[in-house]
């Protein structure tokens, strides 16, 4: 018996997946799930766990690799309405999971909330950023957050408060768990201002990061206070390639592909880049991207 025989919600076979990532590459979801409302996520989640079907959640895809082969499971995208509303009420801000981090950020900014300037440049949707605590220097996506609301992998809906949700570096307790929507606490102060300071980290990151390019941003964690970018550098590694993708001439942490690269291509420029600084300086560098 088909497990998703009798759900309500919208369901798609046999999605190509290389669109909806910013790398632009890799195969096909057996199931692509949107659903309408919290219940007919649950509903999702629950009958997956009970069919052991593997789920995984899909933000905006800027942190993803597919492989060519694709992904034998369902695929949810919390991309309806009911997942990427944003009410603002003072300082405090209650945004849906499925809410672009961008202009989130930007529109924080311009009302002169304070909080979120340092999510310039960063793409994502606020579930991918609070599950990887997205940021970088200027400050933490983990930094504004009150508390969430989430569903676990057979469908039960709870919270998770600001100490249970752990934030450390590109990571948080939130692991397969979805994010439905979350509430964010920000500060007061003069929109000039901080429209000046998300300017100016935006520019920051268009000077120092291929943005033009088709990548997921870094690739790679800091190992322990060093960036990653620089040990690659250091090694002599930019502009690596195979096939179509190569070790960016811009930051060497990330992996920029051209329309005819494959995954493959990207892993083994990962695994070139692994061993080459583990070779030069000893140090192994993990992940920080997924890879599906
Ligand atoms: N550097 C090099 N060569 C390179 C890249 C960097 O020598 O190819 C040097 C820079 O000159 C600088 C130092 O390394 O002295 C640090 O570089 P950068 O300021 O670019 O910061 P990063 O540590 O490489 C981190 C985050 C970025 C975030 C920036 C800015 C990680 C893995 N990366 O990079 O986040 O945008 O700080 O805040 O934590 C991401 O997570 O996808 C990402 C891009």
């Amino acid at each position: 018996m088909n497990w998703l025989n009798g759900y309500a919600g919208r369901v798609e076979t046999d999605v190509p997946l290389a669109d909806l990532t910013w790398f632009k590459l890799g195969g096909r979801a057996r199931w692509l799930v949107s659903p309408r409302s919290e219940e007919e996520l649950a509903d999702a989640l629950r009958r997956a766990a009970g069919a052991d079907v593997e789920t995984k959640v899909l933000g905006g895809g800027a942190n993803v690799l597919v492989r060519d082969d694709g992904f034998d499971g369902v695929v949810v995208r919390l991309d309806g309405p009911a997942f990427t509303k944003t009410r603002f009420d003072g300082e405090s801000v209650h945004v849906g999971g499925g809410v672009e981090l961008m202009p989130l950020s930007h529109a924080c900014a311009r009302r002169g909330l304070s909080g979120l300037e340092a999510m310039a440049g960063i793409p994502g949707t606020v579930g991918g950023a609070i599950r990887m605590n997205a940021g970088g220097r200027h400050g933490e996506f983990g930094d504004v957050v009150e508390r969430v609301r989430v569903a676990d992998c057979r469908g039960l809906i709870g919270i998770l408060t600001r100490d249970e949700l752990g934030f450390g570096y590109r990571t948080s307790t939130v692991a397969d768990r979805v994010v439905l929507s979350a509430d964010l606490k920000l500060t007061e102060g003069d929109p000039e201002r901080t429209q000046a300071t998300f300017r100016r980290f935006m520019a920051e990151k268009k000077q120092s990061q291929p943005l033009g390019d088709k990548s997921a941003g870094c690739v790679f964690k800091n190992p322990d206070g060093k960036s990653a970018g620089a040990l690659i550098d250091a090694a002599g590694l930019k502009g690596v390639a195979r096939g179509g993708a190569s070790v960016s001439d811009v930051h060497a942490n990330f992996i920029v592909t051209k329309p005819d690269a494959t995954a493959a291509e990207v892993l083994a420029v990962i695994e070139h880049v692994r061993s080459e600084v583990a070779g030069a300086c000893g140090v192994e560098l993990e992940l920080e991207i997924d890879v599906w």
